[in-house]
């Protein structure tokens, strides 16, 4: 990689990633490019049988669900345990909110975006989000050209005097911030993307109670198969509409991915309350906690690389001061403005994504921290062979 004047100048060719007896590491690249929650897998065997179900030839047959929700197509088993763990874990008001599901929260976040669309507008809604924002929001917000709504980027940026949508990750994916609106125009509606508002990732300060929050089972308890996510919606209107999408897509969400992700929460929620089983929350951030302690050692030894650091704060569901460990690791380049940390990383066979496709630049890269322990200790082993390949100017 080249550098300008006062840049690292960084080794890019193969001996970077030559283990210790010399010998060429053939082995395949680490790929930390999504946030696959395979971490969990851990805690899942210890559990063994806890979450078995099964499924009778003349079970769930039916498109309807047994429930009495506004969204027709809620399993009650699960309706109960979303309720069930959002108080145990206090990290959100589910009271006087109707609770819509999908197909993840990825489903979610387009039929919020629809019903909160106008649809009596000539011009499609800006929809926004603060720099760096998770990086699938501008093709869910554009890839079926609809009309309704358009993506208009960078919410620091956006001109707040006409209708908008803003949408607010907190704690944000990629860099883990706890995030605010940040446009505050008369007009704008608010989408709260909460899927890392659990406490293995940071502190639970209080219940959030906004108009439109999803959450999804992925990054709560990794089940992220099951492709099961849950909107927590204050008006009727907007929840019938997100569940009118919901059924216009796909009529409805599987009830067998339902019942499953019902009984995974079951678990998670008796795990807070019953000492004979391990707190998975615990667990979880016992994991976090010791591969952000690893991770910034590494990053502190070899000094080419920034991440930023979290403010401790007070967690209601832990009762102590804790500071955040993030799903995702913001690795800056200390080099100049034109280094591209992904190309760099990738040459040392650890693929992530670049600071550009979050509305930033190629200087970030976003990192899994939830990967499988086998890939995360590989990962640290060829960060940490970047050093040996650094020239300063
Ligand atoms: C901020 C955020 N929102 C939504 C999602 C979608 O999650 P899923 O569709 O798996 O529920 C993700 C997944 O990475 C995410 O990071």
């Amino acid at each position: 990689m080249s550098g300008a004047d006062g840049c690292l100048v960084m080794c890019s060719s193969f001996p970077c990633a030559t283990p210790e007896n010399g010998t060429r590491d053939t082995s395949p690249t680490i790929v930390l490019d999504h946030g696959d929650p395979t971490m969990y897998e851990s805690y899942w065997q210890k559990m063994g049988n806890k979450c078995n179900i099964t499924f009778n030839g003349n079970d769930s047959l039916s498109y309807f669900a047994n429930g009495k929700s506004l969204c027709w197509f809620l399993e009650s088993k699960l309706e109960e345990q979303i309720k069930r763990l959002h108080k145990i874990v206090g990290n959100a008001i589910v009271d006087n909110n109707y609770i819509v599901v999908g197909t993840g929260s990825s489903q979610l976040v387009q039929a919020a975006l629809y019903a909160l669309s106008p649809s009596d507008q000539l011009e499609p809604i800006s929809v926004v989000s603060a720099s760096p924002f998770y990086s699938a929001y501008p093709d869910m917000t554009d890839f079926v050209r609809s009309g309704l709504h358009k993506w208009a980027g960078d919410a620091n940026l956006f001109e707040k005097d006409g209708p908008y949508i803003e949408l607010i990750t907190s704690p944000n994916n990629p860099d883990g911030i706890i995030r605010e609106p940040v446009v505050n125009g008369e007009q704008g509606k608010l989408i709260y993307d909460l899927a890392y508002y659990w406490p293995q990732y940071t502190s639970i300060t209080s219940p959030a109670n906004h108009d439109v929050m999803l959450f999804t089972i992925s990054k709560c308890t990794g089940h992220a198969g099951s492709r099961i996510g849950w909107a927590l919606v204050k008006d009727k209107e907007v929840a019938g509409k997100m569940t009118k999408f919901m059924e216009i897509s796909t009529i409805g969400v599987s009830k067998e991915a339902q019942l499953r992700a019902g009984k995974i929460l079951e678990v998670v929620s008796d795990s807070c309350l019953d000492f004979t089983l391990e707190n998975f929350f615990e667990y979880s951030r016992s994991l976090m906690t010791d591969r952000w302690q690893r991770l910034r050692q590494v990053v502190t030894d070899n000094d080419i690389f920034f991440i930023q650091n979290y403010p401790r704060q007070y967690c209601l569901f832990t009762k102590d001061v804790c500071e955040s460990h993030p799903a995702f690791a913001w690795l800056i380049c200390k080099g100049g403005e034109e280094e591209d940390c992904e190309k760099l990383l990738k040459e040392h066979k650890i693929q992530t994504r670049s600071g550009r496709r979050f509305g930033t630049d190629s200087r970030k890269v976003r990192i899994s921290m939830l990967s499988r322990d086998e890939d995360f200790n590989i990962f640290l082993k060829r960060l940490m062979t970047i050093k040996g390949c650094i020239n300063k100017k």
